[in-house]
């Protein structure tokens, strides 16, 4: 079983979503048997929340709908995934500074290390931005998600 979790910061905008469609990917590739994912944050500003109203407009949108609720990322996370994926790079170093220990660093990687670029740019927050950043934010993730399930299906054949 291979297990991703997305991150970000509040866990109401961009990882759930994050979540949302790679967990459509699984659905339609029939993949939620070997692969699964959840999602966090490295704050918990909004534990216990539902995403933010326009990440739940944009996924429902596109035929997604999400019941995640926030909740901030924690040490124990490192053994209970394999793969770790930041939206943006101070995601990153916030994960870093909770202490990797054993935790392979190749597995930590940026979302965007999967745009079709492989460019390693942030996927910036739409927090406090019109629900047109959340759009741009569904398609980034979308792409992304789509090259990782692939990398990741290549990767545990
Ligand atoms: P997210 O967006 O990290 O994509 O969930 C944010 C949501 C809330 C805050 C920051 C970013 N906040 O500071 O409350």
């Amino acid at each position: 079983m291979v297990k991703v979790l997305f991150v970000c910061l509040g866990n109401i905008c961009r990882s759930p979503l994050a979540e949302g469609i790679f967990n459509q990917f699984l659905d339609t590739k029939n993949l939620n048997k070997n692969i699964i994912c959840d999602s966090a944050g490295t704050s918990d500003y909004h534990a216990g929340e539902l995403p933010h109203n326009d990440s739940m407009r944009v996924a429902s949108e596109n035929g997604i709908t999400l019941t995640h609720r926030s909740r901030p990322f924690v040490k124990e996370d490192f053994e209970r995934f394999g793969y770790i994926i930041g939206m943006d790079s101070s995601n990153i170093s916030n994960i870093k500074k909770i202490g990797m220990e054993s935790f392979i660093p190749s597995k930590l990687l940026l979302m965007r290390a999967f745009d079709n670029q492989k460019s390693n740019r942030d996927v910036d927050d739409p927090w406090g931005y019109s629900f047109r950043k959340f759009e741009e934010c569904y398609k980034i993730l979308h792409e992304c998600c789509d090259n990782f399930l692939n990398y990741l299906v290549k990767e545990h054949n």
